[in-house]
């Protein structure tokens, strides 16, 4: 019912959150998205966005990834469903209230191929020991980048966490003011990996960059 009322008008359920603040579950044309106040989070034009960056990498010689900043789960929906992606995918979440969201309006649940961690990413990276094929950083509060993901000390853990074969997906902004500090974050991750590509303008919002190793 809530999805054939939806192509009339959005219909929307909020959540409070400490991390986000007031975040919406909106029945959007057929489809359901997590919002925050300013900022689609999960399956609306962030879904088609990290799909995008999922296209340039060659999924067949990935073994393992790691999503940073899990949301709704939406990447994992569509590295399950759009490419057949059935290996293991390890997930880090600071926001107990988005996990519980992600399982309960997404049926995003842990299983043998999923582990979700409740905790913040930049602790997390610091004391992981595990190489990934391919790391997604995906972490905002609402439209912005947290200060610490744009760290030199952020960026060397997350290259040191991947294989050495490996790729980055970063999503990496929305146009806001951190745009000179991505800037030059761009110049200090080229200098640490084999090949950097950055993507503006990702469906007409965010830049993505990818990172790939010889
Ligand atoms: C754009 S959403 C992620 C969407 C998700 N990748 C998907 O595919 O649906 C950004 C997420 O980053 C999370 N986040 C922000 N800072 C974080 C941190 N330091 N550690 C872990 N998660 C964080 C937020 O709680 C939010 O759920």
């Amino acid at each position: 019912m809530k999805r054939l009322l939806s192509y009339i008008y959005p219909v929307t359920k909020t959540v409070v959150s400490q991390y986000s603040g007031s975040l919406e579950i909106t029945w959007y044309n057929g489809k359901k998205h997590l919002n925050s106040k300013n900022a689609n989070y999960s399956y609306g034009s962030l879904q088609r966005i990290l799909k995008f960056g999922l296209e340039k990498v060659n999924l067949s010689k990935v073994n393992s990834i790691l999503v940073l900043g899990m949301g709704g789960g939406s990447v994992i929906e569509t590295l399950r469903r759009d490419f057949n992606y059935i290996k293991h995918i390890d997930a880090v979440e600071i926001d107990p209230v988005i996990i519980d969201i992600a399982n309960t309006e997404f049926g995003i649940c842990e299983d043998e191929a999923l582990k979700i961690h409740c905790a913040d990413a930049f602790e997390f990276i610091r004391t992981n020991n595990k190489n990934f094929d391919l790391i997604i950083v995906d972490l905002y509060i609402d439209l912005s980048v947290p200060d610490n993901v744009i760290s030199t000390e952020f960026w060397n853990n997350v290259i040191q966490s991947k294989s050495s074969k490996g790729s980055i997906i970063f999503n990496a902004s929305v146009g806001d003011s951190k745009d000179n500090s991505i800037k030059t974050l761009i110049d200090y991750i080229k200098s640490k990996v084999f090949k950097v590509d950055v993507y503006k303008n990702v469906n007409n919002t965010n830049t993505l960059i990818i990172t790939r190793s010889l």
